[in-house]
């Protein structure tokens, strides 16, 4: 695996490698991230990883700094997925001066993970956008974890009229059913174990709602109450429908439900489709 900081030696790297196929990430790479990289085989000749911890997607008071950085394991791994060339920018090499452009997503920036994490889709749109000008890939993966993150970054990349395919690979999860995530890795071994409440009540709400279940706000309220009943602070637990996260407009569209909540100092988030 090839392995380039500078963005002309990237570019320079990428000359004549037919169908490119882009996988970004922030490192600390887990089962999930493996899995869109395999996948990304099946789409090109040439699959690109990136890690690069984007310090314009983190609030002032969110773990930019404690972000865990596992950079030789992870080249470890992207080498036996057999990626073939890894773009590890640093922070200069990416933002050379004070990024002062920026891609502004529209409303959809600010509800849910948006709504507590404001500024975040816009610093995510901004770095995938710069991203795509390095790699300029024909396809680009990411995790249905963030369901909210690919629709932003769904909907920039039609309404910009990038010729990039974007995929979503399905969510990676542990045996109890807990989303993976490099968050995971600050909970406690009493946290971990509580962890997978969040992936049972999503379960739970997706089959109320499948049994023709119609309160939304009954269903989302008792799984909010459960989780701080066993000390979570949940943030949102959602059902919207897929096609805008807007609440739904009935219950025949296709609907996803979504939740962001706290377990000690971890901010775990998940979704279930429905
Ligand atoms: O999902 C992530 O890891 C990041 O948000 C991304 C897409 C690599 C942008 O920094």
């Amino acid at each position: 695996m090839q392995i380039h900081a500078a963005i002309a030696d990237l570019r320079a790297a990428l000359k004549n490698r037919g169908r490119i196929v882009f996988v970004p990430t922030m490192g600390n790479l887990h089962a999930g991230h493996i899995s869109l990289m395999t996948q990304a085989r099946a789409h090109g000749d040439t699959v690109v990883a990136s890690i690069f911890v984007n310090r314009l997607q983190f609030g002032p008071n969110e773990d930019f700094d404690k972000y865990p950085r596992t950079f030789q394991a992870d080249c470890e791994k992207l080498d036996a997925a057999g990626v073939d060339v890894l773009f590890a920018p640093t922070e200069t090499d990416l933002y050379p001066e004070a990024q002062a452009y920026f891609v502004e997503p529209p409303a959809i920036q600010n509800i849910l993970d948006g709504e507590f994490r404001p500024g975040h889709f816009r610093g995510v749109a901004t770095v995938v956008s710069k991203l795509f000008n390095c790699v300029q890939p024909a396809a680009a993966l990411f995790g249905k974890k963030d369901y909210q993150q690919l629709m932003v970054i769904r909907n920039m990349a039609r309404q910009m009229a990038l010729p990039i395919d974007i995929i979503g690979g399905d969510t990676v999860r542990a045996d109890d059913g807990l989303a993976l995530s490099s968050r995971n890795g600050y909970l406690s071994d009493t946290e971990r174990a509580e962890a997978p409440r969040l992936y049972r009540l999503l379960t739970h709400i997706r089959s109320a709602l499948l049994a023709g279940h119609t309160d939304d706000a009954a269903l989302e309220n008792a799984a909010c109450a459960e989780l701080t009943a066993h000390g979570w602070q949940t943030d949102y637990i959602a059902i919207r429908q897929q096609s805008d996260l807007n609440p739904p407009a009935s219950a025949l569209v296709p609907r996803v439900i979504l939740a962001a909540s706290r377990l000690g100092k971890t901010r775990l988030i998940d979704n279930i489709e429905v």
